[in-house]
């Protein structure tokens, strides 16, 4: 297995698996296939699981818990805290990075993930309303205590994230990044992870499914699923964004990979610091993105993807209004 550097610290593998979707906003669950998924991604030398209290909520971290009992040396993972769902509406979120909460969140995801230890632990969002100080002040603690191993930050700015890494060294900044979200090369945030060595983990890395080219209609979403409501996959940015993706199919089978793997491939080919947590519920669909890796793209390549696929391409915003102001930029 590939592997890439977290920060100054571990060697991981270089992509991971994003649980998310197993147990939330992406339709159906089928638990069964998804911890046969964990188990088969193990197998395989894949060591980064990536989840989040706020998945399900609290039932990814339960799943991802199962599938790694008696596993637990295979594993590397990555929870995250501060995103509070309303309990009468799991719609209305707010954020808490209050010291007293950072603690109560840690012993939970120690508690349903079944493990002594969590090896990255990151902010989920940043709370406007505490200083990044207090709430990476209340994280390193929790290294102190033999509860955490390594700190990260989600969808963090280049200024905070330089904030952080003053109280505590900061091993991941985990964001969207993709070929159809370019932010962090263009938000200074990647230019921010150099200076301070701190890895960019890129979340979404298959554009929530879309730059696969399997998705051909907003029809092909359950009812429930989140994307149905989703900027980018809606009306006529759905048409326009599906016109890009022919165009990296068309790339990709030139290239003799699937548009799955030239999408991870772009995302990987940005710096030996990125790394990638493309989500999938199914061992077959795993099996397809960890081909990624063998998937090299050559300057001319690259340079042929970004004529097609321009960093500005894209028609809709990542979020809805609500959760583009959650991102701290
Ligand atoms: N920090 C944050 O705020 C944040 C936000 C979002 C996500 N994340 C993390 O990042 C992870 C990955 O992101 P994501 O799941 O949103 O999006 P993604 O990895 O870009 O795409 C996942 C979607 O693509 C489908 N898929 C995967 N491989 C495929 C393939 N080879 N062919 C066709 N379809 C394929 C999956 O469906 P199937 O399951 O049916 O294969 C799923 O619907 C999440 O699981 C989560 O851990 C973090």
């Amino acid at each position: 297995m590939q592997t890439r550097t977290l920060g100054h610290g571990p060697r991981v593998s270089a992509l991971g698996l994003g649980c998310m979707g197993m147990s939330a906003f992406y339709g159906a669950h089928d638990d069964a296939e998804s911890i046969a998924t964990i188990h088969h991604a193990l197998e395989r030398g894949l060591n980064l699981l990536d989840t989040a209290d706020m998945y399900g909520p609290h039932t990814n971290e339960v799943l991802v818990g199962k599938a790694i009992k008696g596993r637990r040396e295979q594993a590397f993972v990555a929870t995250k805290f501060g995103i509070v769902l309303d309990p009468s509406d799991p719609a209305v979120r707010g954020v808490n990075g209050r010291p007293e909460y950072v603690h109560a969140a840690c012993d939970a995801s120690l508690k349903r993930l079944g493990i002594d230890t969590i090896d990255l632990y990151y902010q989920h969002r940043v709370d406007p309303n505490v200083p990044i100080e207090e709430t990476v002040g209340a994280m390193a603690e929790l290294v102190a205590a033999g509860k955490v191993r390594y700190l990260g930050l989600s969808e963090a700015s280049g200024a905070t994230l330089e904030r952080a890494c003053k109280v505590h060294p900061i091993a991941a900044l985990q964001s969207e990044f993709s070929l159809w979200t370019r932010d962090p090369q263009t938000n200074g945030m990647l230019a921010a992870c150099r200076k301070l060595g701190v890895s960019l983990v890129a979340y979404s890395p298959l554009g929530r499914g879309f730059l696969t080219g399997a998705i051909r209609s907003p029809d092909d979403f359950d009812a429930d699923d989140y994307r149905r409501s989703s900027p980018r996959f809606i009306g006529d940015n759905f048409a326009r964004n599906l016109q890009l993706v022919e165009q990296v199919k068309a790339i990709a089978a030139d290239k003799g990979c699937s548009p799955a793997q030239l999408a991870l491939a772009w995302v990987l080919a940005q710096g030996e610091d990125v790394l990638a947590i493309p989500g999938t519920r199914k061992r077959s669909r795993l099996d397809e993105n960890l081909g990624a890796l063998d998937v090299q793209l050559g300057a001319a390549e690259l340079k042929a993807i970004d004529a097609v696929f321009p960093p500005d391409a894209v028609s809709g915003t990542r979020y809805v209004e609500e959760g583009m102001r959650m991102v701290n930029a």
